[in-house]
């Protein structure tokens, strides 16, 4: 029976029998909209950083106007909204374009899915300001950033030239498919304890790096200190997978995976790097805010890893049992 290579890919983003053409400018923009978001969500993390996210006190507009005069904290909460808003429009302009021209149902429902979180996350900004910053939709406006980030990735992704050339038919012998997933989940449980962490005032909850109060484990009472030592110790899971990702992408056969692996690896020693800088420097506004937007590089490079790894390489086929044990087993 000939193998499915399309195999593990959910039926809406399947090449059909004739696949669509590429469509380079609407490619482009999926790219430049997942730049923009990059660059969103550092500038997000310079609300955070430099304490701005009641510096505009009203929503949807801003001291009752369109364009505040820019100054102090205003410069940065208004500036977030103008960048989100133009986020917004890229996404708006994109889901449009790719109903009118996408044959696949899966790649059009994905866009109108990402209008819809970035909506969503536009109402989660407000509410965070009308509401005085609550920690839970603070950090859900943090990870929802970034989820929204994985979703254009993934709509550039199957908007690419690689995508829709026919699928690849190397077998994923180093087990690239299952690793790449494993440390995308990794990472984003990463990023859900780092927005915990910033948001309830625990960054600076162990003040000492690499050591924890001078040892390996310190003594785990109170929730700030448990929380932030949780993101280290998964820092630690973090790196491993990616090692471990990095590794296989070598050994696949697929240089694209090979280069993606290692580009991954050499982020999140940067992130490690930036995380220690963070604490050491009492979170310094530029590190910590790097460190932000890092946690969304490290997670788009995992995930976009992931989708490569279902689209170049077919699933394990299984393993044929060796005739003399077949013989044995036909025996009565
Ligand atoms: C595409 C839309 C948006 C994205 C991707 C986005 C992303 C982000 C990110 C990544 C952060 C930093 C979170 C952190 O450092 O933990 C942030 C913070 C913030 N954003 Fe947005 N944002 C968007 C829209 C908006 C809008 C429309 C508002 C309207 C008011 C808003 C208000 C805020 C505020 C007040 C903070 C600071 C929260 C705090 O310090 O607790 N955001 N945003
Ligand atoms: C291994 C990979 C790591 C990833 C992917 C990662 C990711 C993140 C992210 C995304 C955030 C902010 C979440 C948000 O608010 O949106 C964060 C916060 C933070 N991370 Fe990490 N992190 C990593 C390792 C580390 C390490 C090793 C340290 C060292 C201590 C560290 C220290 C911190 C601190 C202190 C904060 C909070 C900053 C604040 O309170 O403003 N991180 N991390």
């Amino acid at each position: 029976m000939p193998h499915d290579a399309q195999g593990g890919v959910p039926a809406g983003f399947r090449t059909p029998p004739s696949p669509p053409a590429f469509d380079p400018w609407r490619y482009r923009w999926a790219v430049a909209t997942a730049l923009a978001t990059l660059v969103l969500v550092f500038i997000g993390g310079l609300v955070t950083s430099t304490g701005s996210g009641l510096a505009v006190p009203d929503w949807p507009l801003s001291y009752g106007m369109l364009m505040p005069p820019m100054v102090g904290g205003v410069f940065y909460e208004h500036g977030h909204r103008m960048a989100a808003a133009t986020v917004g429009v890229l996404t708006l302009v994109f889901a449009v374009w790719t109903s009118l021209r996408e044959a696949r149902q899966g790649v059009r429902r994905l866009a109108w899915a990402a209008l819809a979180a970035v909506v969503v996350q536009g109402l989660l900004g407000g509410l965070t300001v009308l509401y005085l910053l609550p920690t839970p939709v603070s950090v859900a406006h943090a990870c929802l950033a970034q989820t929204f980030f994985c979703a254009v990735v993934a709509l550039a992704y199957a908007t690419s030239r690689e995508w829709l050339a026919a699928p690849g038919a190397r077998e994923d012998r180093a087990g690239v498919r299952p690793v790449a997933a494993a440390a995308t989940a990794c990472v984003y449980g990463q990023l859900v304890l780092g927005a915990v962490m910033r948001h309830t005032g625990a960054g600076l909850a162990i003040p000492d790096f690499p050591l924890a109060f001078g040892t390996l484990v310190p003594p785990l009472t109170t929730l700030p200190v448990a929380v932030h030592f949780a993101h280290r110790a998964w820092a630690v899971a973090v790196l491993a997978a990616v090692i471990v990702l990095a590794r296989r992408g070598r050994r696949s056969g697929e240089r694209g995976l090979a280069r993606l692996g290692l580009l991954v690896l050499v982020l999140v020693l940067v992130q490690v790097a930036l995380g220690a800088a963070a604490v050491l420097t009492g979170k310094a506004v530029t590190p910590t805010t790097l460190h932000v937007a890092g946690g969304a590089a490290v997670l788009g490079g995992c995930w976009l890893a992931t989708l490569r790894s279902f689209r170049l390489l077919r699933p394990q086929a299984p393993q044929e049992a060796p005739a003399s044990l077949v013989e044995a087993r036909a025996r009565p």
